[in-house]
Formats: C-alpha cells, structure tokens, sequence
C-alpha cells in the first residue's frame, strides 16, 4: 500500500514522542566536536567561537566535510541529523534522505530476463537520487541555529578555495572508485595523469566553493534552483539520469521524532525510519537485556550478541522501508514481548540463517559522522552520506558537487543483495519520492545522567558499530577511546557470517565460535570512523574522541571567561 507521504512540521506528534531528558539544562563549561577531518572539526569549533550554537557549527561541520572528505558525503547526498535543544529537551531527527526521483520505477536496474543490472544503481547519473543535504542545512540555519547560514558556510567556502591535504584514507577509497570516475571527477581528484595524487597534494574546488556561495546567498533556492540547478540537471540528463526540475522542486526535509527505547534503565535516542538505525539497535538491545551480559564469558557474550544482530537484521530484510510509502509495525517491533518471543529461540549455538548466501564482502567506508555538544547543552548527532565511496563517481559539470549513488540502498529485486550484501523486500522497492532505507545510526545513550553522542559510517555495519560502543558505555567497560578502539565484529542474518576486524576476535574466540557453528571471515582491514562526545553528568565535563583508525579529530574547548 502506498501512503502519502507525511509532512509533519513541527507538529505537536514530535513533542509527544521525545519528552525532554533535562528538566534543568545543564551549563557546561566546555564545547567539544569530534568528526571525520581536523578542518571540520575546527570548521564547527570556529562557528561555536563565533556565538553559533551546536546546530550552526553542525551546518559548518557538514559543510566542510562536503569539501575535504568528498568520498564520504556532500551536497549531492543526504543525512540525518538527530537534535537536542538543551532549552526545552525537545529532541528530533532532522531527515535529510535522498529522495527517488519521479520517474523511478521499481525495475528500473533489471535486465530483461528480470536480472539485476550489475554496477547500475552504484555507477553514474541512474544511481543518483535527489539531494537532501543542502535543503537540511537550511532548515538547520532558519529553524535552530542563530547565526545566518552565509556565515555557517564560511569555513566550507574557504576550504574549498585554500585547498585540504591529500590523506591516506582519500587514497585509499579513490583508487578503489578510480575506475568509475567521470571526466569532471578526474578533473579535481585525480592528477593531470590520471593517477591518485601522493599525501600532500592540495585539492582545490573552485566550483564547489562557488556551489557552496550560490546556497550561502541563495538558501534553497541557490540549489535546488538556478545556475546549480541547471548544471545538475544538464549533467544529470547527459549521463543518461532521470532528474527534472520537478523533482528539485518537490524535495522536502522532513522532522522526524526518533526511536527511543530503554536497556536496562539508560536511554536509547536514535535514528528513525527512514533509517532502520534506530529500529534495529533498540530490537538488538531490547534482546540482549534478557542476558546477563556481565556474568557471561566473553565467548559466551559475543554468542548472544551476534544471535541478536541476526534476528533484529532478520526483521530489517523483511520488515523496514519508507514509513512514508508502507506501514511499519514499529511499535511491535521495539517491543519487549517481541524481544522477549526472539530471544527464546537463542540457544548457546548458531541459529542457521534461515538460507545461506555468499557474497564479496563490501569495503563499507563510505559515509561520514560527527558528533557536538555546545555549552548550552544542545546536541548533535549526525551521519551523512553518499552511499559508495565518492557516491555515483559522478561529478556534475561545473558545481564540484559528488552525486550520490543512494539508489543502491533500495531493494532493486526481493532477496537481491546490493551494494553491502544486505536483502530487502518490497517494504524497500524503488518508488518515486520514496526514501531508500539507511543504516545511518546517529544515537545519544542517556545513562544516569550522563550522556554519549555518537555514530559512525560503515554501510550495513553501521549499527552494530554503534551497538558495540553503545554496550560498551553502558556496560562500563573501559573508557571513551576503548569503546572506539574497541574491534569490531558483524552479523547481519544474510550472509549468514560473521564477519571481523583484524583483532576483534582472538584465536580461542575464533575456534570457540566455529566449533558452535558460525562461519567466521576476518576482514582484510578495519572498518568504521567512529566519532563521540561525551558529558559526564558528576563533573558536568565533556570529553570527545575519534576513531583511532584514521585521523579523526576530537576537540573540547573551554568556554572563555565571560562567555
Ligand atoms: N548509504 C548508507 C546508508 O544509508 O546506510
């Protein structure tokens, strides 16, 4: 069945559903920021500086990433930004999700014989759904933030035009998507020989700086009109996509309130449909409270753990889509009795997935995330993306702007692995208009007081990546840097393997699990950018952190005298 999409604005249903944490909103006396890229990361502290509240420098974080982390999100993508005013406690999910376009069809990636189409949703203009982010960052501007959006876009603006060292992660993943590369990406990423320039290099943007001014000075309407407008959709049109004005014109952000469950007393705040973040971490939670994690060894703990991320990813294939466009059961599935009824088939062995499937495992270092907490106590959360690695590999002619490839994140046939090797069913076949359904997990823990902000990319090991770190926090094992240092594994019901970082398993932990029945596949590198604010609510100090795999930076800064 199709729904009309619910554009719920402010509505009062928002209010209803995030009840406020801090009756007395705590002054802090300190600001703290960690995200993908140091540049961003000073991005926002730099706003904060300049009497911006978090969600002026969560528009300067964004932003900025756009530019020096364009492999990983930016204006031809999307996200979700999960807010928490301090002045009220109102707490919502902003959503800022691609949108198919109109002339989407569900079999618009089959071959005739009804075959997927390989490569077709992930390489060039078909791939591409309508952006979401600079729309959000407006919203963000004239809904919470205080200073005027020209001045939030600055850092990025500046960015683009000065340039952002070449590093080793953006190596990394341009040479995995090199072979995909339109003329006008080459152009800026690549050298005059078409090779992956050395750590270094400056990458200058000049049209994505003047991409970035048209929306500074033009709000919405600098984007989803006009001269970027019309360079997006002439580009688009020539490779062959399916964009039209109508389709810029209809994209609409929407307020969402966020999944909210309960693990043993803490607060769970996460993403909501169309993520399937929110769902799937409070179904995995509300699993593993029946255990008691603490008094299991650690064999016997990461058994239960992966049992639960396989029934909860069971119910994501099946179950989850745009709750715009199908009815989700949400209230069922994030129940206890559900929980209750799937944790009574986990035994102390592995549950075969229900059929095997093999397929390559994916790189999954798409995406980005960051995470603020301001001195008024206002939060954000937020993970952004453009699905692959540097999206469609599409750079639209004269914008500097990365087209996403988020289509791939639809169920392009039931039971067809995409992108990640994660199935779906026709809850997440392609419509137009629709949203294609995400993993992105940006959370806040709420435990005694204190309070974790967190998130990470990683395609469909997004949420067990924040599960893992989120167990961690409330379970009190180690310190901030240990709950992102911490390796990581993955169960996401088909394929039916667990699969892992280099070190997350030990040797006996790997024999100890494949004598019980899981297929085991240790991944060739490590996976995840975690990035994390934390508020300790006896000290009333913040501490940030960043994921130790790659160069991440985190800064607390102390409020100046007089602030
Ligand atoms: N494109 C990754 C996600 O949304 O889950």
């Amino acid at each position: 069945m199709t729904l009309r999409p619910a554009l719920f604005l402010f509505c009062g249903f928002i209010y209803f559903f995030s009840s406020p944490v801090f009756s007395d909103p705590p002054e802090l006396k300190q600001t703290a920021v960690a995200s993908a890229h140091p540049m961003a990361t000073s991005a926002g502290l730099e706003i904060l500086q300049q009497g911006g509240n978090a969600f002026d420098a969560a528009i300067a974080v964004t932003a900025t990433l756009a530019v020096v982390e364009p492999m990983g999100s930016g204006l031809g993508g999307g996200g979700f930004w999960l807010l928490h005013r301090a002045s009220d406690g109102y707490q919502v999910m902003l959503d800022g999700r691609e949108k198919a376009p109109a002339a989407a069809t569900r079999d618009m990636y089959l071959g005739k014989s009804g075959h997927v189409i390989d490569g077709l949703s992930l390489n060039g203009a078909l791939a591409s759904a309508i952006p979401g982010v600079p729309a959000a960052l407006v919203h963000l501007a004239s809904h919470y933030g205080k200073l005027p959006l020209r001045e939030s876009l600055q850092p990025a603006i500046r960015a683009a035009e000065k340039g952002f060292a070449v590093y080793p992660r953006y190596q990394k993943l341009l040479k995995f998507r090199q072979p995909h590369l339109n003329p006008a990406a080459k152009n800026i990423f690549l050298t005059d020989k078409n090779e992956v320039p050395v750590v270094g290099t400056k990458i200058i943007q000049k049209d994505l700086a003047a991409s970035l001014r048209r929306l500074a000075i033009g709000q919405r309407d600098g984007f989803y009109k006009g001269e970027t407008a019309e360079k997006l959709l002439t580009a688009v049109s020539k490779a062959g996509g399916i964009w039209t004005q109508e389709d810029l014109d209809n994209y609409q952000v929407v307020e969402r309130a966020p999944v909210v469950g309960n693990y043993r007393g803490a607060r769970i705040v996460s993403a909501a449909l169309p993520s399937s973040g929110g769902i799937v971490l409070v179904e995995i939670l509300n699993i593993l409270s029946g255990f008691d994690l603490d008094a299991l060894s650690e064999v016997e703990r990461k058994q239960k753990i992966i049992e639960a991320m396989r029934l909860a990813y069971k119910d994501r294939a099946e179950f989850l889509g745009d709750s715009d466009f199908i009815q989700v059961d949400q209230k069922h599935l994030v129940s206890m009795a559900h929980a209750d009824k799937l944790r009574s088939g986990i035994t102390d062995k592995a549950t075969p997935s229900d059929f095997l499937s093999e397929s390559p495992l994916k790189e999954g270092q798409d995406t980005s995330h960051f995470s603020i907490i301001d001195d008024d106590g206002n939060r954000v959360s937020a993970t952004l993306s453009i699905n692959y690695p540097f999206g469609s590999a599409m750079v639209a002619d004269g914008t500097g702007i990365v087209l996403n490839d988020e289509m791939d994140d639809f169920s392009a046939s039931p039971g067809v692995e995409n992108g990640y090797g994660l199935i779906g069913s026709s809850a997440n076949a392609i419509e137009a208009g629709k949203r294609p359904l995400s993993s992105m997990s940006p959370s806040f823990i709420e435990k005694d007081g204190d309070v974790l902000v967190l998130g990470t990319p990683g395609g469909s090991r997004i949420i067990t990546m924040v599960l893992i770190a989120a167990l961690d926090f409330l379970h009190g094992r180690g310190e901030l840097e240990d709950w992102l240092a911490r390796g990581r594994f993955h169960h996401q019901y088909i394929p039916d393997v667990v699969q892992f970082e280099p070190g997350a398993l030990s040797e006996s932990e790997q024999s100890e699990l494949s004598e019980l029945g899981y297929e085991l596949k240790e991944r060739q590198s490590s996976y995840g950018n975690m990035h994390a604010v934390l508020f300790k609510a006896k000290s009333r100090d913040l501490n940030a952190a960043s994921d130790p795999r790659w160069l991440g930076s985190a800064e607390v800064r102390e409020k100046a005298a007089g602030e």
